[in-house]
């Protein structure tokens, strides 16, 4: 397999260059990793209905997120510790994510700070994932250097109270391997009182919050009522809460919820660019990839992510092209049915 045509390939080439180790923290869900499996699984029980002798001689993949232009809708997800895929870890992404034009949404255990990474791709769209920790002067250190640092919003992760329970990483004995230094450790730390109360707090920086984790009706009214910007309908790639409903089949509530108050984002499960098509359909904004980046970066650094970006701004361009649309937003809800 060495010419890679889809994230398939490139996860078969990232677990070749992977340890057991590294391998089954990115790849693991929670529990029976039932969600971890229907968060794609749903993707294709959504159909597509496309519309015909529409001209689509011109295509733009373009689109904003939060007044951000960025060239296809899809973004990068905040993931842990990424130096244990790639030793360039977070730098590398953040230069693809720029190369890509789009935007990269840093975590809060990266492997390098926010000011290392924002260094690595000078005047690049970025934005910073919050987590709260007990000891909230690691997390107000960390708040201090992204808004220091150009990052244009801050994500707060709201299902991650207490990580989620990944068997295969227990198994494997997964441990942050000697030398790699986290910049806040998710596994020790979680601030599991963590209220809407304290929504205020963060949205005292200044930067326009987005809320990472929600997936029910209920939440987004609330998230709406508390000032957030923006919401991401994710359930933490199945790594959190094992049960809860593909993200697909859970953003109709959401989209419906929100009514047009706050941008409606996606992840978990975005593997081709019709799922990301499907996304756009059913009101969400842009997706956010996150196993999918990083199967790029364990394969080949910089390069690789850039590939994996790119080819599914491609197969997005391919998918609107043939469904009949020339831009997201003219991706509708009439294009796709489901279909059990
Ligand atoms: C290895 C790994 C590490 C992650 N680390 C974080 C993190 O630090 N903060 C966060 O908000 N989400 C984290 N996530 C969740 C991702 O941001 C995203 O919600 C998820 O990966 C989307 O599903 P996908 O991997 O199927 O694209 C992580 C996911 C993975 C796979």
């Amino acid at each position: 397999l060495s010419d890679p045509f889809n994230v398939h390939d490139y996860e078969l080439l990232a677990r070749e260059r992977l340890d057991d180790n590294a391998w089954e923290y990115l790849r693991g869900g929670a529990g029976d990793e039932t969600t971890l499996r229907d968060n794609i699984a749903a993707f294709a029980r959504w159909k597509l209905r496309p519309r015909v002798l529409v001209a689509t001689d011109r295509i733009d993949t373009s689109t904003t997120v939060l007044g951000t232009p960025i060239a296809a809708p899809i973004v990068v997800a905040p993931l842990a510790t990424q130096k244990l895929f790639h030793p360039d870890g977070e730098a590398a992404t953040a230069r693809a994510a720029a190369a890509a034009g789009t935007l990269m949404v840093l975590s809060s255990s990266a492997t390098m700070r926010p000011a290392a990474v924002a260094e690595a791709a000078p005047g690049a769209p970025r934005w910073f994932q919050v987590y709260v920790f007990r000891d909230r002067a690691i997390t107000q250190a960390l708040i201090d250097e992204a808004c220091a640092n150009d990052y244009g919003a801050l994500v707060l992760t709201v299902d991650t109270p207490i990580l989620g329970r990944r068997e295969g990483a227990l198994r494997v004995g997964f441990h942050i391997p000697a030398g790699l230094e986290v910049a806040a450790d998710i596994f020790e730390g979680l601030d599991s009182s963590i209220g809407w109360g304290d929504l205020e707090w963060l949205a005292g920086h200044g930067l326009p919050v987005v809320l990472k984790g929600v997936v029910t009706a209920e939440d987004a009214q609330r998230a709406v009522e508390h000032g957030a910007a923006a919401v991401v309908v994710s359930n933490h790639g199945g790594r959190q809460l094992d049960g809860v409903s593909a993200t697909i089949d859970a953003l109709p509530q959401v989209v419906e919820a929100i009514d047009g108050r706050a941008e409606v984002l996606l992840d978990s499960g975005v593997r081709r660019g019709v799922d990301v098509l499907r996304a756009l359909a059913l009101g969400a904004r842009a997706v956010l990839v996150g196993r999918a980046m990083a199967f790029g970066l364990a394969v080949a650094g910089e390069p690789g992510v850039r590939a994996v970006l790119g080819l599914l701004r491609d197969e997005v361009e391919l998918g609107l092209r043939l469904l009949g649309c020339s831009s997201p937003a003219e991706v509708s809800r009439e294009h796709v049915e489901w279909r059990p």
